[in-house]
């Protein structure tokens, strides 16, 4: 056995701090004269990744802080989404996520594994090996795991080819045993043939501290996360660590935590960038919410363009925040604005579309998902035909960036908007996504400090986006948490996300609708994540007291989206609302609490 391995099977870490302070000293892009930051000699810790990188050319602070070459230790996202935090819990040989992780599947095989490993390293310096922290943002990561892997040689791990038996065989979890055949998850062999592991709910769950909490003396059940998702340690902790190492105001001052501050705000902005696969981050304004995003594309490029006669679009499956805004500029303005009708499945009319389109269209703003029914709505359909009328689009993705991938460039939509709370970041922080040259083309809303190129008492010149759009001290440690959150869902996968969720959804339809007496509102062929319904001979809120007592937190109500619901004759639903964390075991509950209620 090696000498830099000691008896516990643990590297030495002595040894490893040597080499790795000595590899960080030769990082190229580390000035000599500046201290080269220091390995931690206790452990892997979750902290240690640094942020480096300012998008630059975007009119901020003259590149003061366009290379911050002192490290920026910070905290918070681990190897895998699921995997640091963990403790004892999972045995990262076997760490039951079917998620394309590199870090993981570099020497462990997806598959359980009899013990291979010469070393027995089970615990977490295992993988910090195979993924440091920010990994992706971290250029010398590479020549760091070169480094390493002098130190470990790990065997590696011998491929275990699929028995064509094991791929029929669907998971024998208790609540699964009427889980429908279309609910097995195909393809859960790869290119290799071998068996991908279902998507572990159980380990993904360890990553959501609130989901442990006790209320009404049950286990709490979150099904309403269509109003608001939670958030993981990894986001908890990330805002922690900016309050406790980072935080200042940004783009000013020339002092070691304003450069730290600038340097995780602006690799937040980036991390949506490539979230939302825009062209550029000066694409991306950080806002409060989507509602202010709407908001302030209503109040600045409607106020400049739209004119008496004028027409908007809208849905009818939009949500207040789509209506209400638009409603206000076509009151001052003497617009018009009409409805996109839904079917009785809730469902857009296309070809009632079409029929509104005309000359004098000059805006169609629409929902991407529905968050009263979960409709999917033909986003990219709309947007072209809106296009060759010759109007703007706006894609209202508050219901949906948490649900399934999303690129902006494919949808091609003018304006894009989201909530960082309904994607399991903080509340308070969201993002308007524009083209640039209309961004530009735009005059700001709001003035003040951060917008501004220029001020005298006669003339201000302003910023380009994404600061003209940013007036005033924005809510920079959330859009930090924000980042952190892009970051943990990009490690599960938006298409892993997307596909759990639906076998989901179809399990809880099919749940539901053997509940005598209920009613599901909206069932779109196309749903994502909302199950809105009515139960005959009780109000709504009485049906979300009932589940409250079980500890099982839904919406009831109109759902701030009030014309869908008269559509189908009702004032209010009760609406659970799925997110990649519930179980089937959670469906299980809630179907067996409203059975009990019509008992
Ligand atoms: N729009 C949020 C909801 O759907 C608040 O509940």
């Amino acid at each position: 056995m090696s000498t830099n391995i000691n008896p516990d099977g643990l590297p030495n870490l002595q040894e490893l701090e040597k080499l790795a302070n000595q590899f960080f000293k030769s990082v190229k892009g580390v000035s000599q004269n500046e201290p080269a930051p220091s390995f931690p000699a206790n452990g892997f810790s979750p902290v240690g990744s640094q942020i480096s990188d300012i998008p630059t050319g975007n009119g901020f602070a003259d590149g003061l802080f366009s290379h911050h070459p002192q490290s920026v230790p910070v905290s918070g996202v681990g190897a895998s989404p699921s995997a640091i935090n963990q403790g004892d819990v999972i045995n990262l040989n076997n760490p039951q996520t079917s998620f394309e992780d590199p870090g993981l599947t570099a020497t462990h095989s997806p598959v359980s594994q009899p013990s291979v490993n010469p070393f027995n390293i089970t615990d977490l310096s295992t993988t910090s090996f195979n993924a440091l922290p920010y990994q992706q943002e971290q250029s010398f990561e590479h020549e760091l795991q070169q480094v390493l892997s002098q130190l470990i040689q790990v065997p590696p791990v011998p491929q275990i080819p699929v028995k064509p038996e094991a791929v029929a065989t669907p998971p024998s979890f208790y609540f699964l045993k009427s889980f429908p055949a279309q609910l097995t998850v195909p393809g859960n062999t790869g290119a290799s043939g071998l068996v991908k592991p279902p998507f572990d709910v159980n380990i993904v769950r360890q990553d959501f501290p609130i989901l442990k909490e006790i209320v009404n003396s049950k286990q709490l059940v979150w099904l309403d996360n269509a109003a608001t998702t939670q958030k993981p340690k990894q986001v908890i902790d990330r805002i922690s660590y900016f309050y406790e190492h980072e935080n200042s105001n940004i783009h000013r001052a020339t002092h070691e935590l304003a450069a730290r501050a600038t340097d995780a705000y602006e690799g937040a902005r980036k991390k949506v960038q490539q979230f939302l696969n825009a062209g550029s981050v000066n694409e991306i304004i950080f806002v409060r919410g989507a509602t202010e995003a709407i908001n302030l594309v209503a109040k600045s490029w409607g106020e400049q363009n739209l004119n008496a006669g004028d027409e908007i679009i809208v849905s009818h499956l939009e949500h207040h925040a789509n209506i209400v805004p638009w409603q206000q500029l076509a009151t001052k303005k003497d617009l018009k604005i009409k409805v996109i009708p839904v079917d009785d499945d809730g469902q857009i009319i296309i070809e009632e579309y079409v029929k509104l389109l005309n000359p004098k269209t000059k805006l169609v703003a629409f929902t991407q998902v529905s968050n009263a029914l979960g409709t999917v709505t033909p986003a990219r359909q709309i947007v072209s035909l809106a296009h060759l009328a010759g109007a703007k689009v706006l894609v209202d993705g508050a219901q949906s960036v948490s649900h399934m991938p999303v690129d902006v460039q494919a949808l091609d939509a003018d304006w894009f908007v989201f909530s960082g709370h309904k994607v399991f970041g903080p509340t308070g922080i969201g993002v308007l996504y524009g083209k640039e040259d209309l961004l530009n083309q735009t005059q700001p809303w709001q003035g003040g400090g951060n917008m501004i190129v220029d001020v005298t008492f006669e003339h201000t010149r302003y910023h380009n986006a994404p600061g003209r759009f940013e007036a005033g001290t924005g809510n920079i440690a959330d859009a930090v948490g924000l980042g952190a959150a892009i970051d943990y869902v990009t490690r599960l996968g938006m298409h892993n996300i997307a596909q759990y969720e639906h076998y989901l959804l179809v399990y809880a339809t099919q749940l539901l609708k053997e509940v005598p007496g209920l009613r599901l509102i909206g069932t779109a062929a196309d749903k994502a994540s909302v199950l809105s319904f009515v139960l005959e001979g009780y109000k709504t809120e009485e049906v979300g007291a009932e589940l409250n007592k079980h500890g099982i937190a839904v919406r009831s109500g109109h759902h701030c989206a009030q014309p869908i619901l008269r559509r189908f004759g009702l004032e209010s639903t009760v609406r659970p609302s799925l997110a990649f964390y519930n179980t089937c075991a959670e469906v299980d509950l809630l179907a067996h609490v409203l059975h009990s209620l019509k008992k």
